[in-house]
């Protein structure tokens, strides 16, 4: 059983009736507390208006018959501070050694998430603001499928709108039979702007033409929809290049136009159901109340918008996949959106549980990313970039190619994961492909470094037998079980930076044990023990980076 559950276990044998799901056991800040803190004592006792002191006694004693622990103290106002028993510790680093996935729970077991994330749009190329959606996106991914969820990744590409007129027209009279033979979608963003700048010509000729087209793909033509097709496979096949090198993949890749017919349908609700209501020749949802302002969901001349879009897709989601949650990864400028169209999407009936999780700005080496700063990098670029620079530092050591792209993707993803979702980043290359600091480059180099250890020694011992005494080797010993619930709190979060954190601090524990701490020559059975929790980090490195998207290479 899991600490917290423990603790739980003795809130509600010292104070039953109460609700101690909000117990938390946190590892102490100093390890003169002992190895573990819990403050809840304190918070029932000032709820319930009792003695504090006296509350942690209570609990205290209810936690003494545990045999989990050799010293339970209370301290200051009325802290816990718990001492573990070497026996319960070296058990658990068994149990952990021994379990699939190292302990992870399957919490998600029969539960199904569809998480909607990177969607960038068709026939344009993917830029270094793509980055953070694919990369937070891929990890949340991995994280619930190692929870045991059964997770249906959907892109949700942007392939619908005005500009497949201005392409189509574009397609047709502005490029060479060559470009249109060989079509790239660099060749399509190149029609595009073109295309785009002629519209925008006085006469207002070509402008018509463009919107001609986009009328006769609406209206199912069938030559603009062969066109239509073509182009969206190709953006997708180069998408797939980029996945590929980013570890991601797609179960599916609904764009918005899989939506566009049901559009119709889910605005005829809202007016029947009295909750769109027109205002100066639109359809709107009054959300005042909510203070979440107004939102439109059929404009003025009769089309319909991204809110109707998401209304739309929501409801075929529910209706064919059934989720329990649905989770959506997009920059946090589309906030209001999404709270929006999640509460009209709740006055509707939908139950499901829609998360958004938001992500800050990105800015590269200092500066805004923007088209006019001229520094909207291909993510292509910016990925052969970082394997060049990889492959500079590996050389040396004669790594190959793919060592080089293993570090230096893992690079770019891990300076991305490392920070909370939420802040604004400033991507570089130094910081990313530091050997040292929470770098990619730094948790590989540390994973390379104990499985050449265990291949020094041998391998790892074949039994997994612990016995923990030092100090340096104790502290590492409690981090390494803390491993699921990390997984856990990345999940509960949506935050693979909990999870990179945990890592980044496992891995210097494990390098001040190796520091203090002889392993190789010291005497059996201590040697075996060492080597098994070597092994054990190693192994709990390599499965955390993976579920972050990052390659461990054996040797670097
Ligand atoms: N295509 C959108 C963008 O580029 C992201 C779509 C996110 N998913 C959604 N269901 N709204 O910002």
């Amino acid at each position: 059983m899991d600490l917290t559950e423990i603790v739980r276990g003795a809130f509600a044998g010292a104070f039953p009736g109460e609700d101690h799901s909000a117990v938390r056991v946190v590892p102490a800040t100093d390890p003169k507390f002992g190895d573990y803190q819990c403050n809840d004592a304190l918070k029932l006792a000032k709820r319930l208006r009792r003695n504090p002191r006296e509350a942690a006694q209570k609990v205290a004693a209810a936690l003494a018959g545990e045999g989990v622990f050799d010293k339970v103290e209370v301290a200051g106002p009325g802290f816990l501070n718990l001492t573990v028993s070497p026996t319960w510790l070296n058990e658990r680093l068994a149990a952990l050694a021994a379990a699939p996935k190292f302990g992870i729970p399957q919490t998600g077991a029969g539960k199904r998430v569809v998480i909607d994330y990177s969607s960038p749009n068709a026939a344009k190329q993917m830029h270094i603001g793509h980055i953070r959606s694919t990369v937070i996106g891929g990890a949340i991914d991995r994280i619930f499928r190692a929870l045991g969820y059964d997770v249906i990744a959907d892109n949700h590409l942007g392939d619908w709108g005005t500009q497949f007129g201005i392409l189509i027209k574009g397609y047709r009279e502005l490029l060479t039979d060559d470009e249109r033979a060989n079509l790239t979608v660099a060749t399509l963003e190149k029609c595009y702007v073109l295309s785009a700048a002629k519209a925008k010509e006085e006469d207002g000729l070509w402008r018509e033409e463009c919107k001609r087209e986009l009328v006769k793909l609406q209206q199912g033509d069938a030559d603009n929809l062969a066109l239509w097709k073509r182009f969206i496979e190709i953006s997708i096949g180069e998408f797939e290049r980029m996945y590929a090198k980013l570890g991601v993949k797609f179960d599916t890749y609904r764009g918005e136009s899989y939506y566009n017919e049901m559009m119709p349908g889910v605005v005829e609700e809202l007016v029947k159901a009295g909750l769109a209501v027109e205002s100066e020749g639109a359809l709107v949802v009054n959300l005042e109340s909510e203070k979440l302002g107004v939102a439109i969901v059929r404009k003025s001349d009769g089309g319909y918008n991204y809110t109707t879009s998401d209304l739309a897709c929501v409801k075929s989601r529910v209706a064919e996949y059934a989720p329990e949650r649905i989770i959506y990864v997009t920059d946090a400028r589309q906030q209001l959106h999404f709270r929006q169209w999640f509460s009209i999407a709740a006055k509707m009936g939908c139950t499901t549980t829609l998360v958004h999780v938001p992500f800050g700005l990105m800015s590269f080496q200092g500066k805004a990313i923007s088209t006019r700063e001229g520094n909207l990098i291909r993510l292509d670029e910016l990925l052969a970039e970082a394997k060049r620079r990889a492959l500079d530092i590996v050389k040396e050591r004669g790594g190959d190619e793919r060592l080089a792209e293993q570090i230096g993707y893992g690079a770019v993803k891990y300076s991305d994961l490392s920070h909370d979702p939420i802040t604004d980043i400033d991507f570089s290359w130094d910081k990313a492909l530091a050997l040292e600091g929470n770098s990619g480059p730094y948790l590989q180099y540390a994973h390379a470094r104990v499985r050449s250890l265990l291949a020094k020694a041998g391998g790892a011992p074949a039994e997994r037998a612990f016995a923990v005494a030092e100090p340096s080797e104790r502290r590492l010993a409690l981090q390494l079980v803390e491993f699921p619930g990390a997984v856990v709190r990345a999940a509960e979060a949506y935050k693979p930076s909990v999870l990179a954190d945990y890592l980044f601090q496992t891995a210097q524990l494990y390098s001040s044990f190796y520091q203090s701490t002889p392993v190789l020559k010291s005497e059996e059975p201590t040697r075996s023990s060492r080597l098994a929790l070597c092994a054990l980090f190693g192994d709990i490195l390599r499965l955390g980076l993976s579920l972050l998207g990052i390659e461990s290479p054996d040797h670097i």
